[in-house]
């Protein structure tokens, strides 16, 4: 899931995506999440809470997440498992995970 990406906000993972199949739609990465130099409350909570060891798969967390809360503001930690089910940390950071999904689900 490093790859995902968010289609009509969506996540997708862009690796299996051709292009044609996102014509005439919305594609959002994660460089599109920032706006006029602030950080996406979800991007903030990633690195308030230190998600990350070695952020390989930062990018597509963050969306998924994005994705998420925009889907459900206030999910249980049960929600959120399900909804990370496709990206995969290899440093096994999930419950640092968890916690910054939580955190920004409060910040807004
Ligand atoms: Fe290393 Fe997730 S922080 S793969």
């Amino acid at each position: 899931g490093a790859c995902m990406v968010l289609i009509n906000g969506n996540p997708s993972p862009s690796c299996i995506t051709s292009v044609n199949a996102v014509a005439g739609k919305e594609v959002t990465t994660i460089e599109g999440l920032e706006i006029n130099g602030k950080l996406h409350a979800v991007q903030e909570a990633f690195l308030t809470t230190d998600a990350f060891q070695c952020s390989y798969c930062a990018s597509g967390m963050i969306m998924s997440a994005v994705s998420l809360l925009k889907n459900n503001p206030s999910p249980s930690e049960d929600a959120i498992i399900k909804a990370m089910d496709r990206n995969i940390c290899r440093c096994g950071t999930y419950p640092f995970i968890i916690k910054a999904i939580q955190l920004a689900s409060k910040s807004k």
